[in-house]
């Protein structure tokens, strides 16, 4: 039995700030396990569902090595492959799925849907990411954070941007959780709900730390440890793209941003996908309709040597198979490592 079992992770605010280092903490211990070539089947004979109705690289890609590492068997139901709110209710997908599968990952729009999965499937439902929140990809950027500064207590880490998506939301109530420092700079309509505010401070006054939601980039930049980025259109709004990038250009993460923070040991960060260059498909879209090469992040920034985004994209398998691990009952979860 751990204090894990059992539970879904559905929103950050779900846990204490303790609890969600202490998941930090045993996913790095998995990291040192995997180095070492250390087998760790702690969920043998599991099975897991993994529904994705969103696209997914990454947290798709985690969760599927993550699984197979534990020993458990993933299987991935994309949007095109179940019945899910078109022929059957979400409760009686969520009843069949809670009989079959030990554990449900949900990436997809509303809140709301992962949180009926959880409340009707019985099993644990981990948040792979809905409009409002992503949880799994915060444990992996601030144990990034852990691994490159020793602590997160005391961190500043800035985010400029969209500062009212899914991941700017989840930095503000995860940094007030772990006593980290977060600025969050972007236009007066693109900031945090009231609501996800008051969340945060709530945790930041038991944490002390201090939070700021700015338009003014040089009050936001100035003395940062961390600065961070994400797409200027999140999943589900890229009918937005002229609007954002009118609104969102003073905002790039670009050399001078960096130098504005006077900190010559600042490091960048970003969740990835980034429109560091626009060779894509969709990149060709928006460079030929408004005449760009780079939009939050520019290239130079992305291949800087104080740019981390690829050991943070790394940290979600070791992450997502500590949620795993934790809330489908691996007995033991370390809260302090040996560094020996
Ligand atoms: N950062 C992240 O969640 O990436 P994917 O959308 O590729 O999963
Ligand atoms: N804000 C982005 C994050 C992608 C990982 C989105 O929701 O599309």
């Amino acid at each position: 039995y751990n204090q894990f079992q059992n539970r879904s992770f559905l929103a950050e605010k779900d846990f204490t700030g303790a609890e969600f280092y202490t998941l930090i903490k045993f996913a790095e211990h998995l990291k040192d396990l995997k180095a070492h070539n250390v087998e760790h089947h702690y969920l043998a004979g599991k099975n897991v569902a993994l529904l994705f109705a969103k696209t997914s690289t990454r947290t798709r890609s985690a969760f599927t090595v993550a699984a197979t590492d534990l020993g458990a068997h993933p299987e991935f139901l994309g949007a095109n492959d179940i019945q899910l709110g078109k022929k059957e209710s979400l409760a009686d997908t969520a009843k069949i799925l809670g009989s079959m599968y030990d554990g449900i990952e949900y990436r997809g729009f509303e809140q709301s849907t992962v949180d009926a999965l959880a409340q009707y499937s019985g099993v644990p439902v981990w948040n792979g990411l809905t409009d409002d929140w992503h949880p799994t990809q915060m444990l992996a950027d601030f144990m990034t954070i852990d691994e490159i500064f020793g602590h997160i207590k005391g961190v500043t880490l800035t985010y400029l941007g969209d500062a009212r998506n899914n991941v700017a939301n989840s930095l503000l109530v995860t940094g007030a959780m772990l006593g980290a420092n977060i600025h969050l700079v972007g236009p007066k309509s693109l900031q945090p709900s009231a609501a996800v505010q008051k969340i945060a401070q709530n945790f930041a006054a038991q944490s002390g730390s201090q939070l700021l939601i700015t338009d003014d980039l040089q009050e936001g930049l100035e003395g940062s440890d961390v600065l961070y980025t994400d797409i200027w259109a999140s999943m589900g709004e890229e009918d937005q793209w002229a609007a954002r990038i009118k609104l969102l250009q003073p905002y790039q993460l670009n050399m001078a941003a960096v130098q504005a923070t006077h900190n010559p040991n600042t490091i960048v960060m970003h969740d990835l996908p980034a429109f560091h260059d626009l060779n894509t498909t969709m990149g060709q879209q928006i460079h030929d309709q408004f005449g760009l090469d780079e939009l939050e992040i520019t290239d130079e920034v992305f291949n800087a040597p104080f740019a981390h985004q690829f050991q943070q994209a790394a940290n979600r398998m070791h992450t997502i198979k500590a949620v795993m691990a934790a809330t489908l009952g691996h007995p033991f979860i370390p809260t302090t490592i040996d560094p020996a």
